[in-house]
């Protein structure tokens, strides 16, 4: 048995969590969109071609935004062949990716898809192959309210009101070489600058993401950022950041402890806009958008072996097990502790795809992933309070000095709830954490909720669906104002309290 300590204060405010930050991401990649949300003909849609049962699973995990339509998709994609009659629609060769794509799905069917899931858009516009032109021309079609040719098509289209897409990327991961019409960081600044401005003069109520680096790992990390913002701090809202861990290594403790890493790499970032920020003696401050982040690898080898051009192949479809839960668990944690910079964050992707729901011709699932992303979700929105964990810690390969308990706690004053987040990940004790929460007056237990296992690889497949599933634990207490509970070896653990 070991133990550990969470200290706080309820005075100890880091800030509001902006929903936004439990947001998803859907790219015209593999099944995500065809078979995934969206599979015209089958029994398990509507008639309009949307799968009934992933809407359902979307909608238990409450997903505010969804990204679209890429990813590395967007970088050579032309908006207009996804709009207007069906049957009229070109099939390209999709170059990212290398399959064919049919647009029989494209901007307005997601944008009809977002309502009935109740989720807002994260649009992307192409800064690869395109640039300024599509992007004012694509949001002239989305966001004007009709007189323009854009806007009249659209309402040619059947959509009479404007579509009003506040959010929008500009480009997708320009820093990476795989990326069509990759740019150096002085091109892709002065682009986005450019594009913003056009786009900004279409709509000025819209919110800009510019591209930061696709990974830490990148050789231009850090130079990239300062470049990209120094051309276009005065019209972006937020910076992008993309992560994604594996575990290669079969290094369980050193994988969990990636979190550490996830936060170093947020703080750096976050360093980066503000020196520019002080460079140019701005008022402003840029925002983190974290709008790609999980553990990927589990296909990497099987995509490898993938027929080229084919139609809606399974690609990229990681079965999670256990150990991934943990971490996911682990990153949503991190990115609640940094909700004063981090405002917008998309777990990548959203179905079938890198994805906590998988779908089959007959069934959709939860991966194990789906738990604590749920979790985060429907009871980490409230208002952050800084903590000091008391933790006793490990060393693994890469890391030194790793919390066995990483944790987060979130207070809705509304609802008169307090949430903690907590991860053990000590792979051999049970944990003992307490919490002093005197401050709240009548404190109890609400509920305690775990996700753990013997096996850190078992998974959840679709003819065992519920290998790894939730289950409430009984002993946890609250007396007196301090919470006493026990997180068992390798958990996820959601630790509400209400007064
Ligand atoms: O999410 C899968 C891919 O990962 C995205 O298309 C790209 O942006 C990133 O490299």
């Amino acid at each position: 048995m070991i133990k550990a300590k969470i200290i706080t204060d309820k005075h100890f405010k880091l800030d509001t969590v902006d929903p936004r930050i439990f947001g998803s991401f859907i790219e015209h990649l593999g099944r995500a969109v065809y078979g995934g949300i969206y599979e015209k003909g089958s029994s398990l849609s509507d008639e309009r071609g949307f799968r009934k049962d992933t809407l359902e699973l979307i909608k238990e995990i409450d997903v505010p935004i969804v990204r679209y339509p890429g990813g590395n998709f967007v970088s050579a994609y032309n908006w207009e062949d996804s709009v207007g009659p069906v049957n009229e629609r070109p099939k390209r060769a999709e170059l990212a990716w290398q399959v064919i794509e049919n647009n029989e799905f494209g901007l307005n069917e997601f944008m009809d898809w977002s309502k009935i899931a109740n989720t807002s858009p994260m649009m992307a516009v192409n800064l690869g192959t395109r640039g300024i032109d599509a992007a004012r021309n694509v949001i002239e079609y989305c966001n004007f309210k009709g007189g323009t040719y854009y806007s009249d098509l659209r309402k040619k289209h059947g959509y009479s009101d404007p579509h009003n897409i506040k959010l929008w990327c500009l480009g997708n991961e320009m820093d990476g070489p795989w990326q069509i019409g990759h740019k150096s960081a002085d091109e892709y600044g002065a682009l986005a600058w450019e594009t913003g401005k056009a786009m900004r003069a279409v709509d000025p109520s819209i919110e800009l993401v510019a591209c930061g680096s696709s990974g830490l790992m990148m050789p231009t990390f850090g130079e990239w950022e300062a470049t990209v913002l120094d051309h276009c701090y005065d019209t972006v809202d937020y910076l992008s950041m993309h992560t994604y861990y594996n575990n290669f290594a079969d290094d369980s403790a050193d994988f969990l402890a990636n979190t550490l890493n996830m936060d170093d790499f947020i703080k750096s970032v976050i360093a980066t806009c503000d020196y520019v920020k002080g460079k140019k003696h701005s008022k402003k401050k840029i925002n983190i958008s974290f709008d790609e982040w999980n553990v990927w690898y589990h296909s990497n080898e099987a995509d490898k072996k993938l027929e080229k051009w084919t139609h809606a192949p399974h690609q990229l479809e990681d079965v999670y097990n256990l150990e991934d839960a943990l971490l996911v668990g682990g990153m949503l944690i991190t990115l609640l502790n940094h909700c004063d910079r981090v405002k917008i964050a998309c777990l990548a992707q959203l179905v079938n795809v890198i994805a906590p729901i998988m779908t089959s011709g007959n069934s959709a699932w939860r991966q194990t992933i789906f738990y604590p992303y749920m979790h985060a979700s429907r009871y980490g929105r409230g208002l952050v309070l800084n903590s000091i964990i008391d933790s006793p810690k490990y060393d693994s390969k890469n890391y030194t000095d790793v919390p066995y308990l990483e944790s987060c706690l979130v207070w809705n004053e509304e609802e008169r709830a307090v949430t903690i987040f907590a991860v053990n990940k000590s792979f051999t004790d049970e944990m003992t954490v307490t919490c002093d929460l005197r401050q709240f007056e009548g404190l109890k237990v609400t509920e305690h909720i775990v996700l753990t296992g013997d096996d850190l690889k078992a998974c959840n497949t679709e003819e065992n669906p519920e290998k790894i599933v939730p289950y409430t634990a009984k002993d946890t207490v609250c007396e007196n104002g301090i919470v006493t509970a026990i997180l068992p070896k390798q958990s996820w653990n959601v630790i509400r309290l209400s007064y």
